[in-house]
């Protein structure tokens, strides 16, 4: 089965979860991009109201088809409770009847509404296998801390030689 994992990412937390994941599953992955330039500020002034009110925003034409795949994961980060507008872009670009996993992004691990997720996906005629929330924080801090001991373990072996 092949399976593509299609995300959108501000900080880069969203990004390194899709590599992690597409690389474990051996899936292909897409970074959709906005339009228009999203800065921190707009993310919170604007697209906090814009993800609440499940609205889409303007995004750059994919370079692939979701057409082609067997499954797509969807993955995104939650701003204000509910998936980046940018996640209602790609939701429109997924045929119907087709069979999709979604994960978000959070610092909390928590999102509002899933059940109002799960019904506005399958109101787009798609078919939700999964809608879950991984919490990024802990895993850049462990990804931090690892990173730490690999550069000390570095150091020390060039100490002894
Ligand atoms: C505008 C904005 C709103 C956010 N709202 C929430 C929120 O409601 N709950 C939460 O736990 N994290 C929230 N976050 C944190 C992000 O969801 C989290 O850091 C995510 O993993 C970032 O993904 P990215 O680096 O791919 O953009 C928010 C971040 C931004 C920029």
């Amino acid at each position: 089965m092949n399976t593509l994992v299609l995300f959108y990412s501000l900080t880069g937390r969203t990004h390194y979860e899709a590599k992690r994941i597409s690389e474990e599953i051996g899936a292909e992955r897409y970074e959709v991009c906005e339009r228009w330039r999203r800065t921190m500020l707009s993310a919170y002034f604007f697209g906090v109201a814009q993800a609440r009110k499940r609205s889409f925003i303007m995004t750059e034409p994919l370079a692939v088809s979701p057409e082609d795949y067997d499954s797509i994961v969807l993955m995104a980060p939650i701003w204000g409770g509910f998936p980046a507008p940018a996640f209602n872009s790609m939701v429109r670009e997924i045929p119907r009847h087709k069979e999709v996993e979604v994960i978000l992004t959070s610092d909390s691990g928590k999102m509002r509404d899933r059940a109002g997720l799960k019904h506005y996906l399958e109101a787009r005629g798609l078919i939700v296998k999964d809608i879950r929330v991984i919490k990024t924080e802990d895993l850049m801090k462990r990804e931090r801390r690892y990173r730490k001991r690999m550069l000390k373990a570095e150091l020390e072996r060039k100490d002894g030689e």
